[in-house]
């Protein structure tokens, strides 16, 4: 029993602890406007990817992809080493290779320089792309002293010198950077030296073009994620007007609502044919503009302000072009992730409206008159009809004001005010979008997602809502996805990372193994044709095919899935347990026994419902009969599991054992349900049959040791809400405080958004590794707060005078590491830290109990031991197997 009790004790008092830091109460329940935690509707193991390719070379850090469809090939720069690979096969073998290392000389060097001669003293390609029709450019960091060099695409070799690369490419492989290669012109940004600041740059031809640093810096301590030309030329009526977008984050200058926050998201712009000024800004860009793009969550206060990266979908012209970015929180300790969507004729807007200026050190909105031509305008036919032919010509006054006035007074703001997407307890680091044709005609975004753990989600737009359709293990092991490009001609996304390149179809339909498989999938590359889930793209013919992505429910005519049908046997007063394995995670289990409804799973029914199965404590004989066990899904049931339950009192009658009812006795559950789904329990060891009448004595005895440990534990809650209480009302202003006990309350209280039966239990899967699932309430509550901490960023007081807000003010905090690791490694409270667990462990996570207050968290497993253990205590074990099938 102490076991159980260690659990929920350590969670209340963490809770505690985490109320006792947050400043604004976490407004419950969810709005259900944004899902703040959208759940991947399968998760898919490293092992069950279908179709995908793998390369790995002898090098590491495949950091560097570049995509050419029509050569059919997909480069890659690693550690030392550029690849040439095939897209149709990554695997094939026979690939080109370039070995690129740093020499040892300079590898010396480097390791005196007090650099890690494991990780950084090596060239790490940073820079690939096309310079012209014959040749290939690349940087690497070439151990701190980075070189340049051209590559004959046909040979794949090296075609002449290596070049100095000090200026283009940065010295570190893990700094920002960012480049473009245009037309035999070199943009890039990054920091380059270690002294320097980072700069945003024209590295050649002639004359270079850099940032201004004075008197105003136009960039303070900026992390490049990426660029993009957007060529506004092109039928344009103007002639040229391209320009180069860089998107970044960086600290902040001016002063922004939320003093807890240093940092700022922004997209900055050059025109491509700038040639710097003639006396003043010369050699500096004369049409640099940023502006700050906001990705926040209003209701939550809860703003995202550290871009991750970009993904720019060009359409028909540039005007059509919509901006993604993947947004982060500043602490590298809070998992969460938000999606947001730009229109360009947003981001135009806002480079069109009102400048900011410094006045009396403070950064305010500029109100007097703007010169012509306005600066950050491109250079076009327009003014140079007007006379003027280069950015050279330009007067002097619109050179200082664009000096003076890099950044726009107003924000970006994403569609519709708020993120596409929100996703806590998960990092994603790396996007692509693609735009698919669906059967209903419709064109639906889809969304893939590299996160910093290896794995990939692939989500789709529906109507504004995102729908994460499944997660894929990308990697054997956890590894931050570095690197990911998609190939709409091969149908594949490359995702590169420390170990290797991977290359998986965009779907694989064929996982889907029936009709509502593939049509609550809501999948739109996927459709039914009376037999499989089969590609839509691979048919020409379409009219017999069933899809529904809008609801996911039409067009399944079969009234079941693949249902399978068990027999079990089992002796009076043993515990059997009735798997009910549930491919979706969005999918909620129901039984029913001979066509009725089990309900009521009180602690006297006998009854205990996880999502992976039934278990019939002490089975009786009128508990036997025909049990369904049907997945709910999109609120339609699919039998699944059908199992015929005889339960005998004869202990000879038992046959032999085939299969056992119990999960696998291990010490921690969890650790040891590793095994993929469809592999059964372990038999080991296999549990006793009792008499009856003892066994039920037992079980009394076991109830009564439950109820009363729930109301020691109910008891505690109470003492604990009643010193939060007191702790919130003395710290924090009333109007607060009431919000914030009532939280506390409905936390302690177990209480969560769909929350309907007397108890509930989950496995441990849906919510460990900071993977909040499903109906669960332990760990997620935890979760819950966790994400509170999100939220400590105060919206009022506290902002700084200073001309800058200070680096690190005392309230607003990254939260302790201790508590945060709780949220994102719930391995300190748990015994395992699986994904989802297909299979034996359970969580006991909420029951109508005397107090009505208290939940008991325990597992399945952890449960049927502690019955063994009575029973061996009791002297009531015999080795006889209680189960079998007939
Ligand atoms: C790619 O090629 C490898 C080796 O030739 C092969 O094992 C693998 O199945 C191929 N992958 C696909 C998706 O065809
Ligand atoms: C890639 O592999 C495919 C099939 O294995 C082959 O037909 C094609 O020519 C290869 N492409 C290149 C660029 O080598
Ligand atoms: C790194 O340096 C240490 C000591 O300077 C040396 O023992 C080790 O072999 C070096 N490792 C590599 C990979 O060069
Ligand atoms: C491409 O650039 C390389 C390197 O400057 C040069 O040697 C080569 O002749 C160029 N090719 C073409 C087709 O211009
Ligand atoms: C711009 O170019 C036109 C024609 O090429 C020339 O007549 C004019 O003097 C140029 N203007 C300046 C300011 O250089
Ligand atoms: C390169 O890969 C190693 C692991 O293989 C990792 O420790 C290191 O951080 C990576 N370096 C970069 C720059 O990503």
């Amino acid at each position: 029993m102490e076991q159980i009790s260690v659990q929920p004790l350590l969670l209340v008092l963490l809770v505690l602890m985490l109320l006792g830091r947050l400043s604004q109460p976490w407004a419950f329940p969810f709005s259900p406007s944004l899902d703040l935690d959208v759940t991947p509707r399968t998760t898919v193991f490293f092992k069950g990817v279908l179709g995908s390719s793998h390369f790995s070379g002898s090098s590491q850090n495949y950091s560097t992809l570049l995509l050419e469809e029509e050569a059919g090939l997909l480069y890659v720069g690693g550690r030392g080493t550029l690849y040439a690979l095939n897209t149709s096969n990554i695997s094939t073998p026979a690939n080109l290779t370039i070995d690129w290392e740093a020499s040892p000389e300079q590898k010396k060097q480097c390791l005196n320089k007090g650099r890690d001669n494991k990780t950084e003293c090596y060239n790490h390609v940073r820079f690939l792309q096309r310079y012209n029709e014959t040749h290939i450019y690349t940087c690497g960091t070439n151990a701190f002293r980075p070189l340049c060099a051209y590559i004959d695409a046909e040979r794949f070799k090296f075609s002449s010198g290596i070049e100095e690369g000090r200026d283009r490419c940065p010295y570190d492989p893990a700094k920002g950077f960012t480049g473009l290669l245009i037309d035999g012109e070199m943009f890039t940004a990054s920091q380059y030296e270690f002294r320097s600041s980072p700069d945003i740059r024209r590295n050649f031809p002639f004359p270079t073009l850099r940032t201004e640093e004075a008197p105003t810096r136009w960039l303070l301590e900026a992390d490049f994620v990426g660029s993009v030309l957007l060529k506004e030329s092109v039928n344009s009526s103007i002639g040229d007007d391209d320009k180069i977008y860089f998107f970044f984050t960086e600290r902040s200058q001016e002063q922004i609502a939320y003093p807890s926050q240093t940092k700022v998201s922004r997209v900055a712009r050059v025109c491509k044919n700038d040639w710097g000024g003639q006396r003043t800004l010369q050699r500096k860009w004369t049409t640099f503009l940023k502006a700050r793009m906001v990705c926040s969550v209003p209701e939550y206060e809860l703003h995202l302000n550290v871009l991750r990266d970009v993904f720019v979908l060009q359409g028909r012209d540039a005007q059509s072009s919509i901006f993604y970015g993947i947004f982060g929180l500043e602490w590298k300790n809070i998992k969460a992730s938000a999606i947001c969507q730009y229109t360009f004729s947003d981001v135009q807007k806002v480079f069109q409206g009102p400048y900011m200026e410094v006045q009396d050190s403070k950064w305010r909105e500029y109100t007097g008159k703007v010169p012509h031509p306005r600066p950050g305008s491109c250079i076009t036919d327009v003014h140079r009809s007007q006379g003027i032919n280069s950015s050279r010509d330009l007067p002097d006054n619109v050179l200082t004001f664009a000096r003076r006035h890099p950044l726009m007074a107003n924000q970006i703001h994403p569609i519709g005010m708020r993120p596409l997407m929100f996703k806590r307890s998960v990092n994603y680091v790396k996007m692509a979008v693609h735009k698919e044709l669906a059967l209903d005609g419709n064109i639906y975004t889809v969304l893939f997602l590299g996160t910093d753990d290896g794995w990939l989600h692939r989500a789709v737009d529906v109507d504004g809502d995102m729908h994460i359709i499944e997660e894929l293990q990308m990697f054997d092991k956890p590894q931050p996805v570095e690197s990911m490009v998609i190939s709409p001609v091969q149908r594949s996304i490359y995702v590169g990372s420390h170990s290797g390149v991977v290359q998986v179809p965009m779907s694989a339909c064929q996982r889907y193994s029936s009709c509502y498989d593939c049509v609550f999938a809501r999948d739109p590359f996927c459709a039914w044709d009376g037999r499989v889930c089969v590609e839509i793209s691979s048919r020409s013919q379409r009219s017999n095919l069933t899809q529904d992505i809008t609801r996911g429910i039409r067009g399944c005519k079969e009234k079941s899935g693949n249902v399978v049908h068990r027999r079990r046997s089992v002796m009076s007063g043993d515990d059997v347990l009735l798997q009910c394995e549930l491919r979706s995670n969005l999918a909620t289990p129901r039984w029913t026994l001979n066509g009725k409804e089990l309900q009521g799973y009180g602690l006297n029914s006998g009854y205990r419902i996880g999502t992976d199965g039934l278990l019939i404590i002490g089975a009786r004989v009128q508990q036997s009969g025909s049990y369904r066990c049907f997945a709910v899904e999109n609120a339609v049931s699919v039998l699944v599991y059908l199992y015929t339950v005889t339960v005998h009192t004869d202990p000879f009658f038992v046959v032999e054992p085939t299969a056992t009812t119990y999960p696998p006795t291990a010490s921690s559950p969890g650790v040891s349900t590793t095994g993929g789904p469809t592999e059964p329990p372990s038999p080991s060891p296999p549990p006793p049959p009792a008499r009856a009448g003892a066994e039920f004595q037992t079980y009394r005895h076991m109830e009564a040791v439950y109820i009363s440990l729930v109301a020691v534990l109910g008891g505690l809650c109470l003492v604990l809400s009643v010193v939060l209480l007191y702790v919130s009302f003395c710290t924090r202003r009333p109007a607060h405080s009431r919000k914030f006990s009532q939280q506390g309350l409905q936390v302690l209280g177990g209480s969560e958004r769909k929350r309907s039966s007397h108890f509930e239990l989950t496995t441990i899967s849906s919510h460990c590794n900071g993977r909040p699932g499903r109906r669960s309430i332990s760990v997620p509550t935890f979760a819950d707060i966790g994400d509170g901490f999100l939220q400590i960023v105060p919206g009022e007081g506290q902002m700084s005078p200073a001309k800058t807000p200070p680096p690190a003010p005392p309230l607003p905090m990254p939260p302790p590491l201790p508590n945060m690791d709780y949220v994102n490694g719930l391995s300190a409270t748990l015994p395992s830290v699986l994904r989802k667990m297909n299979g034996n462990s359970y969580v006991l996570l909420r029951q109508a109990d005397p107090e009505g207050m208290s939940p008991l968290y325990h597992s399945f497993t952890e449960e049927l031991n502690r019955i063994l253990e009575q029973r061996k205590h009791t002297g009531q074990l015999d080795l006889q197997p209680d189960e079998s099938s007939i």
